[in-house]
């Protein structure tokens, strides 16, 4: 039988491209803090500092570009063997290396959400309190999921993971939930797990079938090979 493969994707993955990670060393979490700039309290105390973090990072993106991890996911999709691809990043180099099946759980940097209608739009210039929604005037934030907030198409990633024959996890830490638990998940559901990360992380170590330890750029077309190559036999 194909394989199902659902892959997760996380800070990691995009990190050779120049995008920085929270949690490493330098991250972004050492520099700001997540109550002031990830979550609606710190939205309402001080909209023009989430406004600023969010516009720092759009610009941000549009000076990098994906790399050969992001690529060869792509080449993996155009293969026919992926379920889904499943990322917390809020970046769109997957779909600029030609993803398509991509769910972004914790939303997009060019998207802005309706404080009034809660509809989500493309947006991929700086976004302020001046601005407005097209739809019905009402005042716009960034569509990223933040802190205390539910994570989108919950439903669709449950039952892709209950679908899965391989859970691959790649560049994330695995300790925001619900992201960080869909490996168990997976693996109480039958499927085989692959971990793919600079180092080993220890929360999955007892779950992990099999890793790929190195830099994204290189462990994923790695792993990519090797599903390839396991298909042609
Ligand atoms: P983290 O910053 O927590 O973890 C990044 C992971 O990537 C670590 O496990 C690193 O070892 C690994 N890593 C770093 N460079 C790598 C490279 N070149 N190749 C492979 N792996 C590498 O980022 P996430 O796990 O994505 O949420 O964080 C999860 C969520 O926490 C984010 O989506 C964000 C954040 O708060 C929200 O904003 C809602």
């Amino acid at each position: 039988m194909a394989e199902a493969i659902f892959v997760l994707t996380g800070a990691g993955i995009s990190a050779e491209s120049g995008l920085e990670t929270f949690r490493d060393e330098g991250g972004l979490w050492s520099k700001v803090s997540v109550e002031d700039v990830a979550t609606p309290e710190g939205f309402s105390r001080n909209p023009s500092l989430v406004y600023d973090f969010y516009n720092q990072r759009r610009k941000r993106l549009s000076e990098v570009s994906p790399n050969q991890a992001h690529l060869a996911l792509a080449e993996l999709e155009r293969s026919g063997r992926l379920l889904t691809l499943v990322t917390q990043n809020v970046d769109d180099l997957h779909e600029r290396a030609g993803s398509r099946k991509v769910i972004h759980m914790h939303g997009e940097l060019k998207r802005v959400l309706c404080l009034k209608c809660g509809k989500s739009k493309a947006w991929d210039k700086d976004l302020g309190p001046r601005d407005a929604c097209p739809s019905c005037g009402g005042g716009l934030r960034p569509d990223v999921v933040w802190f205390g907030e539910v994570p989108y198409r919950l439903g669709d990633i449950e039952r892709h993971l209950g679908a899965a024959s391989v859970f691959v996890s790649i560049g994330t830490s695995g300790t925001v939930y619900p992201a960080a638990g869909m490996l168990r998940t997976a693996k109480m559901n039958g499927a085989r797990t692959v971990e793919i990360n600079l180092v080993p992380t220890t929360r999955h170590s007892g779950d992990v079938d099999e890793g790929y330890y190195g830099p994204a750029s290189k462990a994923v077309p790695k792993w990519v090979e090797s599903v390839m190559a396991a298909g042609e036999r």
